[in-house]
């Protein structure tokens, strides 16, 4: 039987289409496997969101080209295949294949036709294509990604996905339900939700509300996330059924890009300053004890240092959990690339950001770790950490707990005291959960 490995970049939207294309190729007869070596096709799965994400793929295709076995086939997938198409085939002249992420189903015959020495770029839209009869081979056996939208219709001028992704289109409710039931029978209990704008859901009958609380009531569900919303599609209904939805952890992470309402409007991320605050205000009243981490891009065109200091003053706040910080990357087409070459800043000055950035988020997150020393949580052990004997597991609010434990915890719920804490991560130790005494007589 002939072979397949995939390389995953990116997102967790790549992950869980690798799942899918990884599914979809078994389904048809091909083994996978773990490495490149070897196998009769390998596929990258690309991001194109920044350049460096680029630039590390083509530097992998370099290295790749060595490592395959005469024959094999060569393929690119994914964002960077899509914004790129004919252009991959042009520039490499050992790829073979360019599937953009809404061709996934072509690829058992685009790869019949390589083999027979074809060259193939397939990059079209397909507004109906959720890959429905696909079945996922899942790479966690602890926690299931389940796509629920494909796509964005916002703007922003930075990002490049709405070009290779296209717009945006939901699975229809009882699908997803569907596939919640699946997994739930495998013995997975966690579920995430995948959407670029998840929130934004609507499969023309059902909104995200409706969503959250349909697949939070399927029987054997423990815990349900979604990444990543948007913080303008936070209706009451969607924090009414966030918070009603006993299976919802309370975390969210809620992309914020810049503190300042000047550079939101550049961004055209369409809310302010304030209606950030006020998003999260609603969501903290509405949910006791969540967890909020962030998306935050510095140096994108024309920003001031006083925008910039209030990118830092929102950090401090809303007092994020964590954050993803992010130096502003020119992506080819986006409105951002057409701003005033004046606007462009300094890479001096948008390193210099960049740190005190970090040591503003990363201080704040050790700050409120740090006073949470003590507490008792529940946790949920993922997998195996890398160093040590320790396992990884995550509590509801989303902090990494490494306790000490044998493989056979993983996925298996614990009740653990916080002991320790790097300022990101915590040490815990399992404790007994108190049982009730006996009664007398
Ligand atoms: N440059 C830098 N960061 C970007 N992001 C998206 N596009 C760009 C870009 N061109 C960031 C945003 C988004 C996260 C996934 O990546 O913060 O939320
Ligand atoms: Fe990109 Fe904005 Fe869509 Fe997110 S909402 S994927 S940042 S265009």
């Amino acid at each position: 039987m002939p072979s397949v490995y995939i390389e995953t970049y990116g997102c967790q939207m790549n992950v869980s289409d690798s799942e899918l294309m990884y599914g979809k190729l078994q389904a048809e007869g091909y083994v996978t496997q773990e490495t490149p070596h070897g196998a009769d096709v390998v596929l990258i799965n690309t991001c194109a969101i920044r350049e460096n994400a680029e630039q590390r793929v083509i530097g992998r295709l370099g290295e790749l080209r060595r490592d395959l076995k005469p024959g094999a086939i060569l393929g690119v997938t994914g964002c960077m295949a899509q914004r790129l198409g004919a252009r991959l085939l042009a520039t490499d002249t050992r790829v073979q294949l360019v599937v953009g992420p809404d061709a996934y189903r072509m690829l058992p015959a685009l790869i019949e036709g390589a083999r027979n020495g074809e060259r193939f770029s397939a990059t079209d839209f397909d507004l109906e294509e959720h890959y429905e009869d696909f079945t996922a081979r899942r790479f966690e056996g602890v926690k299931a990604w389940i796509p629920v939208q494909r796509g964005c219709d916002y703007r922003c001028t930075y990002c490049i996905v709405p070009t290779t992704r296209g717009p945006e289109r939901s699975r229809k409710l009882a699908d997803v339900v569907r596939e919640t039931r699946e997994v739930v029978a495998q013995g997975i209990n966690e579920v995430v939700l995948l959407g670029q704008t998840v929130n934004s859901y609507n499969d023309g009958t059902h909104d995200f509300a409706d969503l959250l609380r349909a697949v939070g009531a399927v029987d054997g569900l423990r815990r349900l996330r979604y990444t990543s919303p948007h913080p303008n599609d936070f209706s009451d209904r969607v924090i009414a059924a966030m918070a009603g939805t006993p299976a919802v952890c309370e975390h969210v992470h809620l992309p914020m890009q810049s503190g300042s309402t000047s550079m939101l409007k550049r961004m055209l991320r369409r809310y302010s300053r304030e209606d950030y605050l006020d998003c999260v205000a609603r969501l903290r009243a509405a949910i006791p004890g969540l967890g909020i981490t962030t998306d935050i891009i510095v140096g994108f065109p024309g920003e001031t240092d006083e925008e910039f200091e209030e990118t830092l003053s929102l950090c401090r706040e809303v007092r994020f959990d964590d954050a993803f910080t992010f130096k502003f990357s020119a992506r080819e087409g986006t409105p951002a690339t057409r701003m005033p070459p004046e606007w462009t800043i300094a890479s001096e000055v948008v390193d210099r950001r960049y740190e005190s950035l970090m040591a503003t988020v990363r201080g704040i997150s050790r700050e409120k770790n740090m006073g949470r020393l003590g507490e008792r949580m529940e946790v949920l052990v993922e997998k195996e950490a890398r160093k040590g004997e320790l396992l990884q597991a995550r509590s509801r609010d989303f902090k990494t707990v490494l306790v000490p434990g044998t493989p056979e915890l993983i996925g298996t719920y614990l009740t653990v005291e916080l002991t320790g804490t790097t300022g990101a991560t915590f040490t815990g130790t399992p404790v007994q959960e108190r049982q009730p005494l006996p009664m007398a007589g």
